[in-house]
């Protein structure tokens, strides 16, 4: 049975990034009627941020943490063996302030795992996550961020989460952004379009 995690990070009732993912859940529950999909919404969720409890929990061999650190771990645990049982990823991302919303990378830092979804060897880094997950980000943003323009520096979002989820062994990552989302209402409609036209094409 395939499983699809589903993760939003916009407060918004009119989101569009959560819009995108949501259609695209649709698509895969179709294609995949007895798949299960996990959804969470970071910013609905308290999602803790690291306390020095938790960075020195993450840091503990398995065979020494204690009963208070296991407990400190224990939503760590849950997100990362959500992530590991997953076969499709799909991610809802606003742009804010040319990156991702806090509460995504709240979420980020309790998924990204030493010995659980990567190691450190005398190598290097290498990824724990299982090879063949595919990724799906829908983005929103207010303005847009192409190639080749100087405004393509300033995209903080793509380049940051292809370079961490890659970390974990997440490489087959797609991004579809929906663009112009804050320039006027037709420029904001076409970029939403564009969007969802990729994302029929999308062969989930
Ligand atoms: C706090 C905040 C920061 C934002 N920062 C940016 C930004 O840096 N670049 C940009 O293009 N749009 C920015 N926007 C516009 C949003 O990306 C846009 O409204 C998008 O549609 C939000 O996604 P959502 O519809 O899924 O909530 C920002 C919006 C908010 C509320």
């Amino acid at each position: 049975m395939s499983t699809l995690l589903h993760i939003d990070s916009s407060p918004r009732a009119a989101s569009v990034s959560s819009r995108l993912t949501a259609a695209f859940a649709a698509k895969w529950k179709q294609q995949h009627p007895a798949g299960t999909v996990v959804h969470h919404n970071t910013s609905h969720e308290n999602i803790p941020y690291l306390s020095e409890a938790a960075v020195d929990a993450f840091f503990t061999p398995a065979a020494g943490l204690t009963a208070e650190q296991k407990r400190v771990l224990a939503t760590s645990d849950r997100l990362v063996d959500e992530l590991l049982a997953a076969d499709v990823i799909v991610l809802g991302v606003p742009m804010w302030n040319l990156s991702i919303p806090a509460s995504l990378k709240a979420w980020i830092d309790l998924i990204v795992r030493e010995g659980r979804t990567f190691a450190f060897t005398p190598n290097g880094v290498v990824p724990l996550v299982p090879p063949g997950k595919r990724v799906f980000v829908f983005s929103a943003r207010g303005g847009a961020y192409p190639a080749g323009t100087p405004f393509h520096s300033l995209d903080h979002q793509e380049a940051y989460l292809r370079t961490i989820l890659g970390i974990l062994g997440l490489a087959e990552i797609e991004f579809i952004h929906a663009e112009h989302q804050s320039d006027a209402p037709g420029a904001a409609a076409e970029g939403l379009a564009r969007a969802e036209h990729a994302l029929a094409a999308l062969a989930a």
